[in-house]
């Protein structure tokens, strides 16, 4: 074959991939990894566990979680986010080893939050990464389709070399790890997954200058594709940190090929609208960024 017919074979045998990852993991109920953490009218499970629906009102935010930690895999899940006006709400999809308690000095946490807008206009999808206790990481891009029509996937990939943040099947950031720099890597301890809409407002639109409309509640975000493809911490982490063949420690996935670099690039080029690696204000600019960023 070619090089073009590679390319396209290539192509094709990852959609074919994805299309199986999506089935098997619509094929997993909610109640088989997670459980509500809020009660059942906040918390919708839906058609037996396919899917589940987070709702906010005035009496309350609606979150969820899984039952498990995990160290290293990858993990993910389709959303469809509030749709009309939904200013003033963050939807969240994170992985914490705290559970957003009360954080420890080592906590670690990768977020994807996703910043409610008025009617038409476009969402903000803002991502960080904490590393034993260190954050202040944050990006923001926006996003090249209507989040709230369909649902999409945002996933990571974690693995001991690399995080990275995917949308659908586009890498649009990347947390290398830098500990020969002394850049703490989350590495060894377990994260659970967890999801929840609430009350930004305080903060989220324009410095908390637009309130949440009341009248637009309750306000839906949902979430499916419930299957795990990540190591379960169970009483040590060894089993997960030993590496035992699991994919995601082959070689392929310790960073990204050369079109994912591209796809990168991209979207840092014409997505991002906040990035900390370049707040000279805050002067967060660390060692860490220009490998992140592939320069
Ligand atoms: C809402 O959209 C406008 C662009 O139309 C943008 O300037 C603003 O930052 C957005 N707000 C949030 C909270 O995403």
């Amino acid at each position: 074959m070619g090089s073009k017919e590679q390319s396209l074979a290539l192509v094709v045998v990852l959609i074919v991939a994805a299309m199986l990852l999506q089935c098997t993991e619509s094929l997993v109920p909610f109640g088989a990894n997670y459980g509500a953490s809020t009660d059942a009218t906040h918390t919708r499970v839906q058609a037996g566990g396919d899917h589940v629906d987070l709702v906010l009102d005035a009496t309350s935010a609606a979150a969820f979680a899984s039952k498990n930690k995990y160290l290293f895999g990858s993990i993910g899940m389709g959303t469809k986010l509030v749709p009309g006006n939904s200013a003033g709400t963050v939807t969240a999809y994170y992985l914490s080893s705290e559970g957003g308690q009360s954080v420890r000095s080592v906590h670690d946490e990768m977020d994807f939050e996703f910043l409610g807008n008025s009617s038409g206009q476009p969402y903000i999808l803002q991502t960080n990464v904490f590393a034993q206790g260190k954050g202040d990481r944050e990006q923001k891009i926006t996003l090249w389709f209507d989040p709230t029509a369909e649902y999409h996937s945002y996933s990571l990939l974690w693995n001991k070399n690399i995080i990275v943040f995917y949308v659908d099947t586009v890498p649009i950031r990347v947390f290398k790890n830098n500990e020969a720099k002394d850049v703490p890597f989350p590495n060894n301890q377990g994260v659970g997954i967890y999801a929840s809409l609430w009350d930004g407002s305080a903060w989220a639109t324009q410095g908390g200058s637009v309130p949440l409309d009341w009248k637009a509640a309750p306000f839906v975000a949902s979430f499916k594709g419930f299957g795990v493809d990540a190591c379960a911490v169970g009483n040590s982490v060894a089993a997960c940190t030993a590496g035992n063949g699991n994919w995601w420690d082959s070689e392929q996935y310790q960073d990204l090929n050369a079109n994912q670099i591209r796809q990168l690039k991209n979207i840092r080029q014409k997505y991002v609208l906040y990035d900390y690696c370049t707040d000279t204000e805050r002067n967060l600019v660390t060692t860490e960024c220009a490998s992140n960023w592939y320069e």
